[in-house]
């Protein structure tokens, strides 16, 4: 299996590209469109043929580079269920697997960050958790119909159930992380040890932070996989 961890630095996303190196066949999870160009250039010196463009939820703080990389590749662009938007070619459901020649690509239901958030084990050995759990933190709960308690539970009874060997990549990082295990978050992730659900809402709640710059502009756009009229 071929694994890349890309970056964007204005909005301290990580893009994922996965690819069979058999069949060289490949998938972008959470591109961003200001990078469209970056990840195009991989792909075409790896010599690798985009087949999904895949997200992990609707972004708020970037627009997704999924219907430019379409119109240059072919790809499908494939969506959450349940989430809101307009655009996919495909929805991927809780439990589902997406297989890219030898890549296996299950679909974790993870909601809370938003209602329809949903992580990717790779391949078992690596869980591609989207905003649910960051590096020592987790996503905000306070907008696009976020809830804190499902969060906790996402991430309690569906990502700290995983195996604790398992690699997690975020969807973002501030820090200058860039990968952890499930072990290792469940040991040193503030949010989550030592807290109960209700400790946990109630942090969440008072986080008091303000909304992404780019939200009123990303939002909608994400719903049309990255259309700005
Ligand atoms: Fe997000």
């Amino acid at each position: 299996m071929l694994f890349r961890q890309l970056f964007d630095k204005e909005t301290s996303t990580y893009t994922y590209l996965i690819a069979d190196e058999v069949t060289k066949s490949a998938v972008l999870v959470d591109p961003v469109l200001e990078q469209v160009e970056r990840d195009l250039q991989v792909l075409q010196e790896l010599g690798l043929t985009l087949r999904y463009s895949l997200e992990t939820h609707i972004h708020a703080d970037h627009i997704t580079g999924a219907n430019k990389l379409q119109e240059a590749t072919g790809c499908l662009k494939i969506l959450p269920e349940h989430a809101n938007y307009n655009c996919a070619d495909r929805k991927i459901t809780d439990g589902e697997i997406l297989q890219l020649g030898g890549v296996e690509i299950k679909a974790i239901a993870t909601p809370g960050h938003t209602d329809s958030h949903v992580a990717y084990l790779i391949n078992k050995v690596s869980v591609l958790t989207g905003d649910a759990l960051l590096i020592r933190g987790c996503g905000r709960t306070d907008f696009q119909s976020g809830d804190a308690g499902t969060l906790y539970d996402s991430v309690t009874q569906r990502l700290f159930t995983l195996d604790d060997n398992t690699l997690v990549y975020p969807g973002h990082d501030y820090k200058g992380f860039t990968v952890s295990t499930i072990g290792e978050e469940k040991l040193f992730n503030a949010r989550f040890k030592g807290r109960n659900r209700n400790s946990f809402i109630e942090l969440m709640n008072n986080l008091n932070l303000p909304y992404p710059q780019k939200m009123t502009v990303a939002v909608p756009a994400n719903q049309t996989c990255g259309h700005i009229s």
